[in-house]
């Protein structure tokens, strides 16, 4: 089972799925935790590249396919091998986070970067999608209060940038409903952290 973590910045997507891998790891299933982009260290090189904030002048379609390269070279190195070998892969962002940051916000078209992704993931889909939904002000704080966080290239966008991420995001959510789950991000800590445990199990079940 292949299951992604998208939300805007913030939206405490990381630290809520820490509880759950626990306590699926107790029930006995085997999780290979990964985040995009990086999880190699050939993706990794690429996500310092892409988040550098020197990289001012980077151009949208030139991230857009240093995202989908990195995306690329993490599912052959990591995802496809450990998906053939029956582990459930719960992946801190995937295709998804493309549609919304470069296809919705930077305004190349949902259409246009899902093309270029379909290419660089030969179709390869998340059984699951958990969005960890929150108003980009409430994000935007979080990050600003966690001193332990890096801000990167993309944090640095303007409010509007990140109300267009959220839009996106809600619209994909709309459009693919059998694979997506909306968590509400902005509840306490301790009950999205129960909901996302809740609805991964309830998929596993089916
Ligand atoms: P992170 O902060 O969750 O590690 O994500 C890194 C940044 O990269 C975050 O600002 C979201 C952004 N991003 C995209 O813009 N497009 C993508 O395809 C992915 C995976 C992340």
């Amino acid at each position: 089972m292949f299951i992604t973590l998208e939300g805007p910045e913030g939206s405490g997507k990381t630290t809520a799925v820490e509880a759950a891998v626990k306590a699926l790891q107790e029930k006995g299933y085997e999780i290979v935790r990964t985040r995009e982009p990086g999880g190699t260290p050939i993706a990794e090189e690429i996500r310092n590249v892409i988040l550098d904030k020197k990289n001012t002048a980077m151009d949208p379609r030139t991230e857009a396919l240093l995202y989908a390269a990195s995306r690329r070279q993490h599912l052959v190195e990591k995802v496809w091998p450990a998906l053939k070998e029956g582990k459930i892969v719960i992946c801190d962002r995937y295709l998804d986070s493309s549609l919304a940051y470069q296809g919705g916000a930077r305004g190349l078209g949902v259409e246009n970067v899902l093309n270029i992704n379909l290419f660089a993931t030969e179709n390869t889909w998340p059984d699951l999608t958990l969005l960890f939904d929150i108003k980009p002000e409430e994000g935007l704080k979080r990050i600003a209060s966690n001193a332990n966080r890096e801000v990167n290239r993309l944090d640095l966008e303007k409010l509007d940038f990140h109300h267009k991420v959220r839009d996106t995001f809600l619209e994909l959510a709309k459009r693919y409903p059998e694979r997506f789950v909306i968590i509400d991000a902005s509840k306490s800590k301790e009950e999205v952290a129960k909901n996302t445990l809740d609805t991964i199990l309830n998929r596993l079940c089916k």
